[in-house]
């Protein structure tokens, strides 16, 4: 990957469950680093997709009536229209059953198997089918799954193997010369026990179900669905014959990811590369799960919090923010109606929304809506202008981390400081007095072009906000370019600025 390349992806989604606010909240991390990076010059590559092949898939179709295709194109689409809802910025998107998928797969089933990293063998163990998982015995918890608590059932049948032991000391060596290359801390220490305790060969084929795509040369055998979902992220770049060069372009990438899938992206995948001697991911970062009120979501428990309903009850930008903003990258979190409602009034109506509306209304007051030329930078502007600087830097470090919460919270140290700004300059008292216009004028400088800077830094966040903003400021509003635009100094005197309407009305029923 050339330097001012980027490539982020997110894991492909089920199809055999309708997306909901965990699936929204993965894609939303990769969409706000994104629309950041792009802001800082780099080209983006943002892949997302569907996982559509497996036994959960083929049986959740059987019982619609439907062929696993037909249900697929069905849920494929509510995917799609949820990301144009959310306003998701990616370049691509990918579907396991597409041609350009099953090519890429099926290339590199056959390079590993002629280079003897895979063969054919006999495979009993314990398998538990929700997760389409197989567990040794030593890896069950009270004879069920570990992962979801039920009961696997006994299977033995001829399978393709990949010689994962044969990598695990390269694996390991990678991981431990990397310390970034898998986030958090917590999630790569587990990874470093588990390949430490001994990687076996890993079982990718299986015959007992057909919807999946075929072994090339033994069409008994479909492909086990993390070989082939794994996949996805370098079949979109046209691997391995890399026509259009996108593969050079960008590979490797950032995925970003939910714990439970974490080993199947910091072992699994990392030695399937290894074998096809490819360059490893640059990160593998863990995000937590989401709770509702306190409880797991599921479907039987009837709380799953659909994206839809929320968005057209609170709007876009505001549950883009609250995602983000509630609940540290990496952790657990809790989804409640009352948090949500609490963010929305106190982060967006009163602290961004205020500094806004307050500002701009001003101005129309004391300058007709018109910004003047600012006088000589006292102290007060000194301040401002210093933690402006530094807030750039901060925000981008947190986001270099992705710590999504930790930049919001320096964006908002930056609207706060805003907000003191107005109180401790007075404005209003300074308007009475002839003899202040110049510093008037100063005050009035500082406090827009300062709001200029946070539209631009919450856009990656708020994309509909950060324009929105920007169009009241009287500045393009289809430029969200970092880059050009984080110097100090760009609001041009002169410059017509209306009076803001609300940005986040208050939600009253708290
Ligand atoms: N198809 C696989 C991924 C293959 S990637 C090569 C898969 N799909 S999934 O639809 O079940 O999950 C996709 C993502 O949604 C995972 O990252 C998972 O962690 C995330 N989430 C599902 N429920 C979630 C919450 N309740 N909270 C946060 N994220 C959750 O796994």
């Amino acid at each position: 990957m050339a330097e001012n390349n980027y490539y982020v992806t997110t894991p492909i989604y089920y199809v055999n469950d309708v997306p909901h606010i965990g699936h929204a909240y993965t894609t939303l991390a990769c969409d706000v680093i994104a629309r950041y990076k792009r802001a800082r010059g780099y080209n983006v590559a943002f892949l997302t997709g569907t996982d559509e092949h497996g036994q959960k898939v083929e049986t959740a179709a059987k019982a619609n009536g439907e062929t696993p295709l037909e249900l697929a194109d069905r849920v494929v689409k509510r995917f799609q229209a949820l990301w144009d809802k959310l306003n998701i910025s990616n370049t691509d998107f990918i579907r396991t059953t597409q041609e350009r998928h099953k090519h890429t797969v099926q290339e590199q089933f056959k390079k590993l198997e002629a280079q003897g990293d895979i063969y054919l063998g006999e495979y009993e163990d314990w398998y538990c089918t929700p997760c389409e998982t197989f567990w040794t015995e030593t890896q069950m918890v009270d004879g069920n799954c570990p992962d979801c608590g039920r009961a696997p059932t006994k299977l033995k049948e001829e399978s393709y193997f990949f010689r994962m032991s044969q990598y695990q000391d390269q694996l390991l060596e990678y991981i431990e010369e990397n310390p970034d290359f898998i986030q958090p801390k917590s999630r790569r220490n587990e990874i470093l026990s588990f390949v430490r305790e001994g990687l076996r060969d890993l079982s990718i084929s299986r015959t007992s179900f057909s919807w999946g795509i075929p072994v090339p040369g033994n069409d008994k055998h479909v492909i086990y669905v993390w070989f082939d979902a794994l996949t996805n992220y370098i079949s979109a770049l046209g691997y391995p014959e890399d026509k259009d060069g996108q593969f050079k372009t960008f590979w490797p990438a950032t995925h970003v990811i939910g714990k439970d899938i974490l080993r199947f992206h910091a072992v699994y995948w990392p030695t399937f590369l290894l074998a096809a001697g490819l360059p490893l991911p640059d990160k593998v970062f863990a995000h937590g799960w989401w709770t509702v009120e306190g409880q797991k979501m599921s479907k039987s428990l009837r709380n799953v919090v659909e994206p839809n309903m929320l968005i057209d009850k609170y709007g876009i930008d505001a549950i883009r923010y609250f995602l983000l903003r509630e609940v540290p990258f990496g952790l657990d979190g809790d989804f409640s109606h009352s948090s949500l409602i609490h963010r929305i009034n106190s982060d967006l109506a009163n602290d961004l929304g205020n500094l806004v509306s307050r500002s701009t209304a001003m101005l129309g007051k004391y300058f007709s809506g018109q910004l003047p030329e600012p006088g000589e930078n006292e102290e007060a502007e000194q301040k401002m202008i210093a933690l402006v600087e530094k807030q750039l830097e901060t925000v981008d470090k947190h986001l270099t981390d992705l710590s999504f919460n930790k930049a919001l919270m320096a964006i908002w140290e930056l609207i706060s400081a805003g907000n003191k700004y107005i109180d401790e300059t007075a404005p209003w008292a300074l308007a009475k007095d002839p003899d202040q216009r110049k510093r008037l004028a100063t005050v009035m400088y500082t406090l827009l072009e300062s709001i200029r800077i946070i539209a631009l830094l919450v856009a990656p966040f708020m994309p509909e906000t950060g324009k929105n903003i920007l169009r009241i400021l009287g500045c393009d509003s289809t430029n969200l370019s970092l880059n050009e635009q984080d110097q100090w100094g760009g609001l041009q005197a002169g410059t017509a600025i209306e009076k803001a309407a609300p940005l986040f009305p208050r939600i009253e029923n708290e």
